[in-house]
């Protein structure tokens, strides 16, 4: 437990200090990014490792628990849920990879054939969790939000693989911090949880709330991501702004 609060603390200082500094270019900066990219990739695989104990098919295990018994047993529910476990994990897994430069230039093909994969896993996982998120937890509210969510990795996974069909490298990497973002939601999704619990908020309002939050921040971080790695490449504006194709 205290090494999770001492996690989120770490990737929250991390942030600050690696993004909100003025200096992004120095060795201690770049050293600290690491260390962020680094927090976010474990991260990750962490998720990947919890979602895999879902595979011991335990009707009981983790949240199942609490899920209603007429969802749980319903067979299309099951196949979407462990569908998108199964795509979700391949999808956190490989992402990060595909962010290493260093991998990027040495083996090409690899990198295509991985984002192949990815793609693939998240347009399946996608369409499945659309599925499940008909009946998550939360209400109308959690619903909805996991339908933004479900969404919001189709567009943006679809959109990453479309520009470098056309050649546009700048903005297809653009579209893949977007992409990792939203697959980064299932980390996000359970620090926020704690977050709004730790807040005052209940279980449920927290999960509600959450629902939304978990995406809807990430792609703001996103965002910020983009334009500080395009003031530190001399780009003034986001390449989905430019009007000259690469
Ligand atoms: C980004 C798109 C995703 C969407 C739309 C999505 C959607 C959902 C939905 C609707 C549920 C059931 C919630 C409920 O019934 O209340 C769920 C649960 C779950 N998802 Fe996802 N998911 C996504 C990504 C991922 C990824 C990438 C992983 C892991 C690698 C993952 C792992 C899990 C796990 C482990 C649960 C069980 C709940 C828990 O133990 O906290 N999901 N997801």
């Amino acid at each position: 437990m205290g090494c999770i609060v001492l996690i989120k603390i770490c990737v929250i200082l991390c942030i600050h200090v690696c993004f909100l500094f003025p200096a992004l270019n120095s060795p201690v900066m770049k050293l600290l990014r690491s260390l962020l990219l680094a927090l976010v990739f474990v991260s990750g695989f962490a998720m990947a490792l919890y979602a895999l104990s879902y595979l011991s098919l335990n009707p009981d295990w983790g949240f199942l628990e609490s899920k209603s018994p007429s969802v749980k047993s319903g067979v299309v529910w099951q196949f979407c849920f462990y569908g998108h476990l199964l795509a979700g994990i391949v999808a956190i897994v490989l992402g990060p990879f595909q962010f290493i430069q260093r991998l990027r230039k040495r083996y090409p093909k690899a990198h295509r054939l991985a984002g192949v994969v990815y793609v693939g896993a998240i347009v399946v996982g996608g369409l499945l969790a659309l599925y499940s998120a008909a009946y998550a937890d939360g209400g109308p509210i959690g619903k909805s939000g996991f339908m933004g969510l479900a969404l919001a990795w189709l567009i943006t996974t679809v959109i990453a693989f479309a520009k470098i069909r056309q050649g546009k490298v700048n903005q297809h990497e653009q579209w893949m911090i977007r992409s990792y973002a939203v697959t980064w939601a299932a980390v996000s999704f359970r620090i926020l949880i704690g977050v709004g619990i730790a807040a005052g908020l209940t279980f449920d309002i927290s999960y509600r709330l959450t629902a939304w939050f978990c995406w809807l921040v990430n792609l703001g971080v996103a965002e910020f991501i983009i334009y500080k790695l395009m003031q530190a490449r001399g780009q003034k504006k986001p390449a989905y702004q430019e009007t000259i194709t690469q």
